[in-house]
């Protein structure tokens, strides 16, 4: 019998995973859905399909996504993205044949819109191409040019188009780097000399660069053969900052040390001047003594300056916080705003005492703004949506699901990014969606 001590906290609340794959049109709406909002707000998130899984980074990968065309909600649905584990449930992620075959994803972790195609992530394995309503088409290897895992967290150029993206593997080479053209052909593969195999979740990109995290979570087969997360803070691995021109090797990568710490998640970096600048989300460190070790993350300011060789750090805020996003326009390039999930992480398996927001900040005047959500609502990672003719940087709205335990239910939200207004423009009624991880908004103009 199923009791709550042998639940896992992760699957507690609002991380249980939902059984059914709805479709659901005739959507209630609060407010008014601005009418310029043509396409899909898509977020990936963990639901292992055995109703279990023995860490939150190892459920199946399902979809949430709503589809807005002239003001209205047309539908709501949630598909899993049908992997080899949702064919066959038995499988394990850890087994080293499926840790090895590239189409034996999660595709669990993100799902993005670029040239025409909506791909959902994982960063172990290849990226799955879904169509329009969520179904899956299957795993993409750019016409057999990719051989190795994809990041879960590319960054599309809003310069270029390009689709900049790298891969980490517990083999060697340990670090490839991937560059996708705006017409979605992969036409640069790297790879990058490391000190060993380490998780490397994220990167960064600026108009000219790339910057790699190199930290010091390391892989350990001895911990796979277990059947634990095979990764584990190792205080003896160097952690450093890797700057490469965006059509650079590895001969032209400049390396520079900086104090131990993980970052799952930049928030943006930018060119200034020589320096480059970057906002981050710090960890002290990840898994040191047990894979659920995570302290509290909060938003940090590097800047690498090449003339002395040195990176200087800055904490920003002291508020925990993580999911950083920007606005799509300015990935790469001087960001006056990000956003952030915040939330008092200590009760993630007690949504009741959960307090929720979502952070605002302004890197030019230095201030934090918030919209606070109350007890037992809970946001997910807040995706900017440019308005029609913006005038700012921050002229749009805020997208996510908001999950309110007190009715055991979620909706989609709609924020005035502008003014970050308690009272959300919209609000789709939906049924419970559980915690999760990445997503975007996809114009239909990206991918229909
Ligand atoms: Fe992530």
């Amino acid at each position: 019998m199923t009791t709550i001590e042998n639940v896992p906290a992760h699957l507690r609340g609002n991380g249980a995973p939902v059984r059914d794959e709805l479709t659901l049109t005739g959507l209630e709406v609060t407010g008014t859905i601005p009418a310029e909002l043509d396409g899909r707000y898509l977020r990936n998130g963990a639901n292992p399909v055995t109703g279990t899984s023995t860490h939150p980074f190892f459920g199946d990968g399902m979809i949430h996504g709503v589809r807005l065309r002239d003001g209205r909600a047309e539908w709501y649905r949630n598909r899993y993205v049908q992997t080899p584990f949702i064919a066959d449930p038995s499988r394990d992620i850890l087994d080293p044949a499926n840790v090895m075959d590239m189409t034996f994803s999660k595709a669990n972790t993100h799902v993005i819109g670029h040239a025409g195609r909506i791909l959902a992530l994982e960063e172990g394995h290849f990226p799955y191409l879904l169509d329009g309503e969520l179904g899956t088409v299957g795993p993409i290897d750019f016409g057999g040019r990719l051989t190795s895992p994809f990041t879960a967290h590319p960054k599309v150029c809003p310069v270029t188009g390009e689709l900049l993206a790298f891969g980490y593997s517990p083999f060697p080479p340990y670090l490839t780097y991937l560059r996708v053209s705006a017409q979605g052909e992969l036409v640069q593969v790297e790879p990058i000399t490391v000190g060993g195999p380490t998780m490397m979740h994220d990167f960064n990109v600026t108009r000219n660069h790339i910057v790699f995290m190199d930290l010091p979570a390391v892989f350990d087969m001895e911990m796979a053969l277990r059947g634990e997360m095979p990764i584990h803070w190792d205080d003896s691995y160097p952690a450093r900052l890797g700057v490469m021109p965006r059509d650079g090797n590895d001969a032209s990568v400049t390396w520079y040390d900086i104090d131990p710490c993980y970052v799952f998640h930049p928030m943006n970096a930018y060119e200034d001047g020589a320096n480059v600048v970057l906002d981050v989300a710090r960890l002290d460190h990840i898994w040191r003594d047990s894979m659920m070790d995570f302290p509290p993350p909060a938003l940090h300011r590097w800047t690498i300056d090449p003339s002395s060789s040195k990176v200087s750090q800055e904490q920003v805020d002291d508020r925990p916080a993580e999911f950083p996003r920007v606005a799509d326009a300015v990935v790469g390039l001087r960001h006056r705003y990000g956003y952030m999930m915040a939330a008092d992480f200590a009760g993630l398996d007690q949504p009741m005492s959960v307090h929720g927001a979502i952070l605002k900040y302004d890197r030019e005047r230095g201030t934090r703004t918030s919209i606070e959500l109350g007890a037992g609502r809970m946001p997910g990672e807040p995706v900017f949506a440019p308005a029609a003719d913006a005038k700012a940087e921050d002229d749009g709205y805020l997208m996510t699901y908001v999950y309110d335990a007190a009715t055991d239910r979620s909706d989609f939200v709609v924020f005035d990014a502008s003014s970050m207004t308690r009272e959300p423009i919209a609000s789709v009624q939906l049924p419970r969606i559980p915690f999760g991880f990445h997503g975007s908004w996809v114009p239909a103009s990206v991918a229909d």
